[in-house]
Parts: C-alpha cells; structure tokens; sequence
C-alpha cells in the first residue's frame, strides 16, 4: 500500500467535535461590538433591576446564537440571581411550548404536553421566579418560527406583560430574528411594551471569514491536513453565502470525503463535492420556517410552473379553503423572499396572462418539503 493511503483506522481529524453544530467556540472574533451590547443590556440584572430587551438580527450563519449563549455564560459566573434560558423556536412554536421549556429549565422537570393550561403553567414559572427572588432572561431564538402561524406576538405579550399580572416578576427578552428576507412584524401592541436596543449581525467580510476558517483547520485536523487551495475553496463558498455554518459543514463533510477516499489531505475536490451536499441546506431552512398553507402553495408551484394563476388558486383553494386575499398575501410574501417570482408587471406575464414561476430550482424545493 501507498504510503499517502490513509489506514482504515487513521483520522485526518484531530479534534473533529468542534466542527460539529453545537459547539461553543472558544475563538470567537469579529463580534466586539455586538457582545458589548448584550452585555451592557443585561448588566443591569446583575442589581436586581430588569435587564433591557434586545432584537438581535441579522442574516443566517452571523454568530447570533453563538454570541448570546457566550454572553449568557459569561454572566453566570457573576451571579445567581438570574436564570438564562434558550427557547429554540423552530422545535417549540407554540406559546405552551415556549413556556413549557423555561419551566423545564428552571425546576428541571418537563411538563406534562397536556392536560395543563398555558395559564396555569405560566403562573408555576412566575411563583418560581418570585420565590427564589431571581429574574429571568429568555432567548427566543429563530424566533422567526413563530411569526407566520402568529405566535410570536403572543409568547412575547405573555411574557413582557407578565409583571402587571404579578407585580414583582423580572423577565426580559432576547428575541433573535434570523434574517432570510421573509418579512415580519410585532403586533403594536407588543411593539409598545418591547421596545428593544437593537443588535445587527451583519455579513462577514472576506477576511474576517478566512480568519475564523484558518482557526477550525487549526484545530480540528492535523498539520498539513487542508492544503490552501481547499481552504480558499471553502472560504469562497462562505463569502457567497456569507453563512459560517456552511463553511463549518465543508469543513467537516470535506474531511470525511478525504477520508472515504484513503487520501491524507483534504482536495478542492472533496470541497467540491461536499458543497453539492450543503448546497440545499440554506433554501430548507428558509422553506421550513414556512407555514402549512405557505408550503402547500409552494409544492403546487414547483410542481408545475405552467398553471395561471387562475388555475394555480383554484388548485390551494380545493386544498386549503382559504380565499384569494390570503392566495395573495402567500404569493406575496413568497415573492419578497425571492422563493417564487410573481412579478406581474413584467416578467411573470406572457401576453396577458399571468403565471408564477419558482426562482430555486424545482427539484430542490421539492427535496426541501419532503
Ligand atoms: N465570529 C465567529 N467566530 C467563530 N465561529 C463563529 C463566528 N460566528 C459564527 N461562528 C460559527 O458559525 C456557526 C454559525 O453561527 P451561529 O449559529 O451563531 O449563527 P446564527 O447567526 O445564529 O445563524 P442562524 O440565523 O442561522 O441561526 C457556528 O458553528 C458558530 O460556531
Ligand atoms: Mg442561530
């Protein structure tokens, strides 16, 4: 055997668990600024006093996530008056799920998933709160879940008005918007209690991702490992997407390509081909954070892109029942997140008739809403 061949219990990989989705990095750059913020937001809780509420936004894969759970550790070692809790809102979507995880987080016990009401369990959450005298901040995060189905102005309502129900209670938001061009709003109503310092994660520039690129590689494979013209490949494919976890995922997919194939260095082919893979990863999770009806609409587009539009609401109108104000609104919204293209002043007309054709590939968008 060839003595660049890779032995079947060999690794490239050194330490391949940080280029797994849920690690905290302890090389976190670029976010100064934007840790700033959250800290002095939240410093006041520290007193005893009510930490501000903050909007955190800005485009998959910026770091949000990972800068508000560094702080929130950050802060746990300065006291024990404040319980940090993280609501992942694409897997709890309701307002009983949202509260049923900071229960659990706080007494450590799960709830039942039924046969308790949302008010009852919210006011065990609050009688916690109170008795142990501590002030609760939650991350809602991805809370871009809950706008199309309308829950995020009801969990954020529940929660910031909680204190004129029960005088005394100390509870403040992190609402983390993950921006993928889907528009959103907050009710007035809670527009008028949230009133948040904003936070914008912006895109990384080039360098700042080759940065944090260079460090994983240091860490996670061995000397020599990556040869750079893999590392420029993968740091190419983040500039395009400005998605980190894109890169961390060719990374880690790229290694293991390399791998399959005995070799002892990672190519720009195996980049290549890992690219095909996670390719599909960003348009999912952009149409998973779809409402049922916005899917359904979807799927009947990408399954034929010749129905007039005509013919196009009759088909979701025998699916869903619902009529053409809300047909309108979808087709709307898709339009503005770029998932279709119904731009009937032009290029979505032929002759005078008006179609609705899909911008991604249909094939693609259908793999996505399997
Ligand atoms: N400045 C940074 N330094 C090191 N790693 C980073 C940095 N920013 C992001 N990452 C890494 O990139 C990945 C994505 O980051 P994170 O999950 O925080 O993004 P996000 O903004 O919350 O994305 P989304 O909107 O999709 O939820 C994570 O694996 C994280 O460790
Ligand atoms: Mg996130």
């Amino acid at each position: 055997m060839s003595k660049d061949m890779l032995l079947w219990d060999e690794t490239l990989f050194s330490n391949g668990e940080i280029l797994e989705f849920d690690y905290l990095p302890d090389y976190f750059v670029h976010r100064d600024s934007q840790m700033q913020s959250l800290r002095f937001s939240l410093k006041p809780a520290l007193r005893g006093m009510r930490p501000v509420n903050c909007l955190v936004k800005g485009p998959p894969g910026t770091g949000k996530t990972t800068a508000v759970m560094k702080v929130f550790n950050e802060m746990k070692e300065y006291t024990d008056n404040v319980v940090f809790v993280k609501v992942n809102c694409q897997m709890d979507s309701t307002r009983f799920a949202v509260v049923s995880r900071i229960y659990e987080q706080l007494v450590h016990i799960t709830p039942p998933s039924s046969g308790v009401a949302f008010r009852r369990l919210f006011e065990k959450v609050i009688k916690y709160l109170l008795d142990a005298n501590k002030t609760l901040v939650v991350a809602l995060d991805d809370i871009n879940y809950l706008f199309p189905e309308g829950h995020a102005d009801e969990v954020m309502y529940s929660l910031l008005r909680a204190h004129e129900q029960y005088p005394g209670a100390r509870i403040s938001i992190i609402a983390i918007i993950s921006d993928v061009g889907i528009p959103y709003r907050f009710d007035p109503r809670v527009g008028s209690v949230f009133l948040p310092e904003e936070i914008a994660f912006p895109r990384y520039e080039s360098d700042e991702i080759g940065d944090i690129i260079d460090n994983r590689i240091r860490h996670a494979f061995f000397q020599d490992v990556v040869s750079s013209e893999a590392r420029d490949k993968v740091v190419s494919y983040v500039d395009m997407t400005g998605d980190l976890r894109i890169g961390i995922d060719l990374l880690k997919r790229s290694g293991l390509n390399a791998e399959r194939r005995a070799r002892r260095t990672v190519s720009v082919e195996d980049v290549e081909k890992a690219y095909e893979a996670s390719r599909l990863l960003h348009l999912c999770r952009n149409i998973k954070s779809l409402s049922d009806h916005e899917k359904t609409l979807l799927r009947l587009i990408a399954k034929d892109s010749s129905l007039q539009t005509g013919e196009l609401y009759k088909a979701f109108h025998e699916i869903t029942g619902l009529g053409y104000t809300r047909f309108y609104e979808i087709i709307e919204k898709m339009h503005v997140s770029r998932l279709i293209n119904a731009d009937f002043s032009g290029k979505g007309m032929r002759g005078r008739t008006r179609y609705v054709e899909p911008v991604p590939d249909s094939k693609d968008i259908l793999k996505c809403l399997e």
